[in-house]
């Protein structure tokens, strides 16, 4: 298992995550606020929830120069009167389609228990960070229309709107934000 661990200010990043987050995380991943935004579906049992995202624990099996996808458990590294406990409390990953490919896809996700905090914003700084040091140049996120939330926290971290929607699987439309910003010639396909 190659274990990665990041730290911000509040919160350890750590991928792969416990087998026993998998109670929080099929919690967060069965609650409305939070699957609508997503294109994954209603997560109903920790069985399906684990079927499903096995690979929050089975990526960190890859050797670390073949792996295109971390995705990081959020946990408070102290306890206090916002953060009772020190478990998982989201997640933040980035996934490339290929090994040779310089651009990552952004995901992310916060248990609404600790919305409005700054914890997405707090993490992805982070997770941004470490994706630049494995040799990614630009980093794409497509929230659905409507995701005011995750707009605002994409935009407070300088990510650049596009002002292109792209169509889901699930028929939503998606709407492209990046970076860096392109340059006025750079051609930005995703
Ligand atoms: C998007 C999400 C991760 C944000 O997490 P968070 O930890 O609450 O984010 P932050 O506290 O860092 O920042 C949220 C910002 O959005 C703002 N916000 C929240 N709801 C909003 C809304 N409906 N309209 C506009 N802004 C909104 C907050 O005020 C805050 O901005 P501020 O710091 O300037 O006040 C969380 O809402 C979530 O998990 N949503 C469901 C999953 C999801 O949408 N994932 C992203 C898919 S692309």
């Amino acid at each position: 298992m190659h274990e990665t661990k990041l730290k911000t200010g509040r919160f350890l990043l750590k991928s792969p995550v416990e087998e026993d987050d998998f109670d929080e995380i099929t919690e967060i991943k069965s609650d409305p606020k939070v699957y609508l935004t997503q294109l994954y579906g209603k997560i109903t049992s920790r069985e399906y929830c684990r079927f499903m995202f096995q690979h929050y624990i089975t990526d960190a099996k890859i050797s670390p120069v073949r792996r295109k996808r971390w995705v990081f458990g959020i946990y408070p590294i102290e306890t206090s009167s916002e953060f009772p406990k020190q478990k998982y409390i989201g997640n933040v990953g980035i996934s490339k389609n290929s090994l040779s490919s310089e651009t990552a896809h952004l995901f992310f996700e916060v248990s609404p228990n600790y919305w409005g905090l700054g914890v997405a914003t707090e993490c992805i700084s982070k997770v941004k960070e470490f994706a630049f040091e494995q040799g990614i140049k630009r980093i794409v996120a497509d929230p659905i229309h409507g995701n005011e939330a995750s707009k605002k926290v994409l935009t407070k971290l300088g990510f650049h709107d596009t002002g292109r929607s792209v169509p889901a699987y699930t028929g939503s439309l998606k709407h492209v934000y990046v970076f860096p910003k392109p340059k006025a010639a750079e051609k930005f396909n995703k």
